[in-house]
């Protein structure tokens, strides 16, 4: 079977797709992105987990809860950005999505991204960081950096975070986390700069 013929889609949600043989076997359902269609902010996490896959939205466990906290501390709701996944099926035994797996999701992932059009992508740890960037990401120092990667179509700027479970393991780096989604907002003009009549920093770069 062909890529046309295993992946069948509605806008940027993905109805159908038998790609990868390990996560299709694994997964409940296919996790598509969450959030508004024209979100200025699209953050873009690993895979979906345990709870995810449950559930059929992304971000919705432990790691969830300390996202919407520093959404919630930047003057934003959940429902005010976007959140997505590199890959849209849960990794078996909740292992990294393999290279192989993040190239076959890569066109989901770019549809989304063209349909959103977001001011500015966060790629929440590293794996999608890397596989966006396309190069080395320390997290831990880069976080709140912004650089340049092509997804959907064109170059976006994209701003580095640490991924929040890793917040769960290591509450020292909930600060720097906290930090890395104030400034996405800040850059994009939203939240609480927003509500002051705040405008997009992303000229900057
Ligand atoms: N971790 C991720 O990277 N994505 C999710 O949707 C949940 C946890």
């Amino acid at each position: 079977m062909d890529d046309t013929d295993a992946a069948r889609r509605e806008g940027p949600d993905v109805v159908a797709c038998e790609r990868c043989p390990a996560l299709t076997d694994c997964r409940s359902r296919i996790v598509n992105g969450d959030g508004p269609g024209d979100a200025p902010l699209l953050f873009v996490g690993e895979a979906p987990g345990e709870t995810e896959d449950r559930e059929g939205s992304p971000f919705v466990g432990r790691s969830g809860d300390v996202l919407d906290d520093a959404l919630r501390d930047a003057g934003l709701a959940r429902a005010d950005v976007r959140v997505t996944n590199c890959v849209r099926c849960r990794p078996p035994d909740n292992r990294d999505p393999t290279a192989a797996e993040l190239t076959s999701c890569r066109d989901h992932l770019d549809a989304e991204a063209a349909a959103v059009d977001p001011d500015l992508v966060v790629t929440l740890g590293k794996v999608p960081s890397e596989h966006l960037l396309d190069r080395s990401v320390a997290v831990t120092s880069e976080a709140g950096s912004v650089d340049e990667a092509r997804l959907g179509g064109r170059a976006r700027r994209v701003l580095v975070s640490l991924h929040p479970a890793a917040t769960l393991y290591d509450a020292s780096q909930r600060e720097a986390f906290t930090a890395a989604v104030a400034e996405a907002a800040a850059l994009a003009g939203v939240g609480d700069d927003g509500d002051d009549g705040g405008q997009s920093r992303l000229g900057d770069y």
